[in-house]
C-alpha cells in the first residue's frame, strides 16, 4: 500500500462504505467505545475515522477529533455530523503517520480498521504515542492474518489484489505489538467468528522519546 493507492480505494469506497462496512463492523467500533469508558471532558482522537460511522457513538460529554487522509471518507463524515449536534467533534484531514498535533494532547487514542490500510503502521503508531498523554490509553481495532486453513487461504489468494482493496489481508499480530511497542492491557476477539481483535494498551510514553531521537537521527 502507498498514500496513493489509500486515497484511491478509499474514493471508491466512501459513497457505498457505510452499507458494505457499517453494521458487519458495528459490533467492533460499540466494543471498543465502551471499553474506553470515556469520563467527562476528556479529550480522544480517532485516527483513520473514515465516514464518521462511530461518531453517534461516543458520548457527548467528550471531545473527539477524528483525522482521515481521504477527503473523499470526510466528507461523508461531515454529511453525518450536520444531520446531528456535531457538539465537540472535530473532521480533519491529516495523515496518521504526520500528525501535526502537540504532543501529550490526547486521553485516549482510537484506531478501528486502519493498521492493516496505513502505508507504514509503525510510524503511524509513533505518532499515535506522541500525541497520547503518557498514561493514556490506546486502543486498536482490526484483522490480523489468520492461522486457520480456510481464512490463512482466503487471505493469502487476496494479498495480489491489496492496493485495489484497500488493506493488507495479511497483517501478523505478532509483528505489529512488536514494532509498535505497545504495553497490551487486554485483547479479545470481536466482529464475525471473532475474527478481528480489539487492542488496549497504555501509553507508556517511552516510544516517543524513541520516535524523537529517530527524527533529529
Ligand atoms: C477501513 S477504513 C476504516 C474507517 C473507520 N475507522 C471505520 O470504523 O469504518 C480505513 C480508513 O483509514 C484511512 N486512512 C488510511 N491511511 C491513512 C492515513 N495515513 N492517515 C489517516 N487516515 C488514513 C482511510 O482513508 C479510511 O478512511
Amino acid at each position: 500500500m502507498n498514500d496513493a493507492a489509500v486515497l484511491k480505494a478509499y474514493k471508491r469506497y466512501a459513497r457505498k462504505y457505510d452499507l458494505l462496512f457499517g453494521k458487519v463492523f458495528e459490533h467492533g467500533r460499540r466494543l471498543l467505545i465502551d471499553k474506553m469508558d470515556c469520563r467527562g471532558g476528556e479529550n480522544i482522537l480517532e485516527v483513520g475515522v473514515g465516514t464518521g460511522l462511530s461518531l453517534p457513538i461516543y458520548p457527548d460529554s467528550v471531545s473527539v477529533a477524528g483525522i482521515d487522509l481521504s477527503p473523499h471518507m470526510l466528507g461523508v463524515a461531515r454529511r453525518r455530523l450536520n444531520g446531528s449536534s456535531g457538539h465537540r467533534r472535530a473532521l480533519l484531514r491529516m495523515d496518521a503517520q504526520r500528525m501535526s498535533f502537540a504532543d501529550n494532547c490526547f486521553d485516549k487514542v482510537a484506531a478501528m480498521y486502519i493498521v492493516s490500510v496505513v502505508p507504514q503502521p509503525s510510524k503511524m503508531m509513533s505518532e499515535i504515542r506522541r500525541v497520547c498523554r503518557p498514561g493514556g490509553d490506546i486502543f486498536i481495532l482490526n484483522h490480523f492474518s489468520n492461522q486457520n486453513f480456510i481464512p490463512r487461504v482466503v487471505e493469502t489468494a487476496m494479498v495480489p489484489f491489496e492496493k485495489f482493496i484497500g488493506f493488507k489481508p495479511r497483517f501478523a499480530l505478532d509483528s505489529f505489538l512488536e514494532e509498535a511497542g505497545l504495553e497490551v492491557v487486554e485483547t479479545c476477539p470481536v466482529n464475525l467468528f471473532g475474527f478481528w481483535t480489539l487492542i488496549h494498551a497504555k501509553n507508556t510514553g517511552c516510544a516517543s522519546r524513541e520516535f524523537r531521537q529517530r527524527l533529529s537521527a
